[in-house]
C-alpha cells in the first residue's frame, strides 16, 4: 500500500484524494432562498442520508475562494430552509449547470429551465421535474475547521410517481436510476448495474 499523508496536506490534496476515492457519492440538487425572496439552486455532492430518527440528511456548501459562503450556506444560515432534490440521468446537465455561480439576481432555476412548483413546508421552490424533492430546515451547522457540515431534517419527501410504492414506502428501481459523483470536476456515474447479496444470517 502507498501512504498518503492527508492530514498534513488538507485543503486542495487531500479533496483530490479524498473526494476521489470516496465514490459514488449522491448529488443533492439544493433549492434555497435568499434575503429579497429570490431562488438559488447548487449542486452538491458532500452530501447524504444520515438518520431516520428524525430523518435527516447531511450538506457541506463551502466558502468561495473569496472566503464568502455560497448562497446556498448564506440562505441556510440565514433563514434554515431548502428543498433537496435528486436527478436522473435525463436532468444530469441541468443538474450541472447549476454549479455555475451567477451574479445575485440571476437565478440557476431559470438558467437550468427547470420547471417550478410551490414547497407546503418551506419556502423555497421544488424543481417539479425532479424524481425525488425533500423538503428540509436546518436543524444544526457545524464548523470543523473549513467545513461547514448543514445537518437537515426531511419534513416532506415528494416522490415521482412509480419511483416509491404510497402503500409500502419502498423504492422501485426500475423507475429510479439517478445519477453520482465520481471524480472532480467531470466524473459522473450511472446507477444502472445492480447487484443482489444476501443479507448475512445468524
Ligand atoms: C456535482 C457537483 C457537486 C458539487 N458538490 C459540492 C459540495 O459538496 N460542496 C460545495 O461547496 N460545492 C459543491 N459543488 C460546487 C457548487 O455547486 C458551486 O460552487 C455552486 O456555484 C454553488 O452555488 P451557490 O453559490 O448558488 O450555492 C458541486 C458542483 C457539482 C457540479
Amino acid at each position: 500500500m502507498i501512504r498518503f499523508d492527508v492530514a498534513a496536506h488538507p485543503g486542495a490534496r487531500a479533496y483530490k484524494l479524498l473526494a476521489g476515492l470516496v465514490v459514488p457519492r449522491p448529488i443533492a440538487l439544493a433549492t434555497t432562498i435568499d434575503a429579497e425572496g429570490r431562488t438559488n439552486a447548487a449542486p452538491f455532492s458532500f452530501f447524504n442520508v444520515m438518520g431516520t430518527e428524525p430523518p435527516m440528511v447531511v450538506l457541506a456548501p463551502s466558502d468561495r475562494d473569496d472566503g464568502t459562503p455560497k448562497d446556498t450556506a448564506a440562505n441556510l444560515i440565514l433563514n434554515g430552509e431548502c428543498v433537496i432534490h435528486l436527478c436522473d440521468e435525463a436532468l444530469a446537465e441541468r443538474m450541472v449547470a447549476c454549479a455555475r455561480s451567477l451574479p445575485a439576481g440571476e437565478s440557476e432555476i431559470e438558467k437550468g429551465r427547470f420547471l417550478t412548483q410551490k414547497a407546503e413546508k418551506v419556502r423555497p421552490p421544488i424543481l417539479t421535474e425532479c424524481p425525488v424533492a425533500l423538503e428540509c430546515r436546518v436543524i444544526d451547522i457545524r464548523y470543523y475547521g473549513e467545513n461547514r457540515l448543514v445537518v437537515l431534517e426531511v419534513l416532506l419527501a415528494h416522490v415521482r410517481e412509480g419511483v416509491a410504492d404510497p402503500e409500502t414506502w419502498k423504492v422501485d428501481y426500475k423507475n429510479y436510476v439517478p445519477v453520482g459523483r465520481l471524480n472532480s470536476p467531470d466524473g459522473y456515474v450511472r446507477t444502472v448495474d445492480r447487484f443482489r447479496m444476501d443479507f448475512p444470517k445468524d
